[in-house]
């Protein structure tokens, strides 16, 4: 059970004014909001343990290696990875697919194949599109429903030997499909490609298994599940990963350096070139913490309930149009009404302290596919309330009358 009342007080900035109105956070797939726990972690990295990590000699420095790496722990095992090395901290998920695709440039050729998802966030498509350019590789697309899903069908039928990595995002920023990763898994390894599964979305909603799953990559960034911006990670099995070349030069990631040749440091070293977020990376780890502490059941549980209330509620106004209608879904809320454009009613319902997110949320061809410009979207937390959602109801019914 989720002791909403009790969650909000540790999140400070739930109780600021905005435009002279209680503030109702809808953005919640854009960035999470962080709570007190999460912010005392850096206040205390940056007030007692300052210093850099894997170098020193000294006490501060050991220190803050200590809590780095047992921020690391943390991780794997939030994630059910094997071991420590296979999880990689970079500055969020659009770095953890591009430093995937870099590693990939020198593995594949001309015949290969890539497959991609329509459902896919920008950060999902132009990394394999620049990696296909260098590479000569073909991109091929599974194709989406009106429902907003995965064909699967379709995707039986690009898969072949010629399939080489596939990657689809566990949940959609646009729509909140929760997609069928555990088939499309077995799918590509039954064909012997491997997988990344971008996994933004579905982090501040499920717990993922990694060796449940058997995926090969999975990405994610910390502020989408209450952590701070600037941090992320890529898990990666081990064997996948000592294969990869590095993916940045630098200090760090080398095991020794002359001017003739440089070796390279072990997993996780090897990808983690340069003093990293060192505060955040800890942060990260507190934030997975507080996650567990509220629970992913209750959490799934309770953001269920507040998708199906704004839905039926939302579904009461006249012209409303929602997109992604997967009965498997997490609480995204991607809607127009009649033919109002979604940065108009996005503005007026900030006017009214109500944050959403309007436009193509960095995916596109989802709006392409819809034939419009972009979608007006409310995402819920744990920390949101139906009183929220009764403003934001009253909100849209408001902004309808004024912008009709
Ligand atoms: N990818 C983030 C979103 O969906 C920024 O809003």
């Amino acid at each position: 059970m989720i002791d909403v009342k009790k969650i909000r007080k540790d999140f400070p900035i739930l109780f600021r004014k905005v435009n002279g109105q209680d503030l109702v956070y809808f953005d919640n797939a854009a960035t999470s909001q962080t709570p007190q726990q999460v912010i005392d972690v850096i206040v205390d990295y940056y007030s007692r343990l300052n210093s850099n990590i894997h170098r020193g000699v000294h006490k501060l420095s050991q220190e803050a290696t200590e809590a780095y790496e047992q921020a690391r722990i943390k991780i794997q095992k939030h994630f059910n990875a094997a071991q420590a090395y296979e999880i990689i901290l970079t500055a969020g998920t659009t770095e953890s697919i591009n430093l995937i695709a870099s590693g990939y440039s020198t593995l594949l050729g001309a015949e290969d194949e890539l497959i991609i998802s329509a459902l896919e966030h920008h950060s999902n498509i132009v990394p394999w599109q620049m990696l296909c350019e260098k590479t000569g590789a073909q991109l091929k697309v599974i194709p989406m429903t009106l429902e907003g899903t995965l064909d699967m069908g379709a995707f039986e039928t690009l898969l072949s030997s010629k399939t080489k990595l596939v990657f689809v995002n566990h949940v959609s920023n646009a729509l909140g499909t929760i997609n069928p990763i555990e088939t499309i898994i077995s799918k590509a390894h039954a064909v012997g490609a491997k997988v990344l599964i971008d996994g933004a979305q579905a982090c501040p909603h499920i717990k993922p298994d990694v060796q449940a799953l058997d995926v090969d990559f999975y990405v994610t960034s910390a502020h989408k599940l209450c952590g701070p911006t600037g941090v992320g990670m890529l898990y990666g099995k081990s064997e996948l990963l000592k294969a990869l070349p590095p993916y940045q030069g630098g200090g760090e990631m080398i095991a020794t350096v002359t001017f003739e040749k440089t070796t390279y440091a072990e997993l996780p070293h090897k990808f983690e070139a340069g003093t990293p977020n060192i505060a955040g990376g800890i942060a990260f780890g507190a934030a997975i913490d507080y996650m567990n502490s509220v629970g992913f059941d209750n959490i799934a549980n309770y953001e269920a309930e507040l998708l199906h209330y704004a839905t039926t509620e939302l579904k009461k106004i006249e012209g409303m149009k929602i997109y992604g209608e997967s009965l498997n879904k997490t609480a995204v809320l991607s809607f127009n009404v009649a033919a109002i454009h979604p940065y108009d009613l996005g503005s007026i319902l900030d006017q009214m302290g109500i944050a959403v997110r309007t436009g193509h949320h960095c995916a596109q061809p989802i709006m392409d596919f819809f034939k419009i410009p972009g979608t007006v979207r409310a995402s819920f937390s744990f920390y949101n309330t139906f009183e929220e959602i009764d403003r934001l109801v009253e909100g849209v019914r408001k902004a309808v009358v004024m912008l009709q």
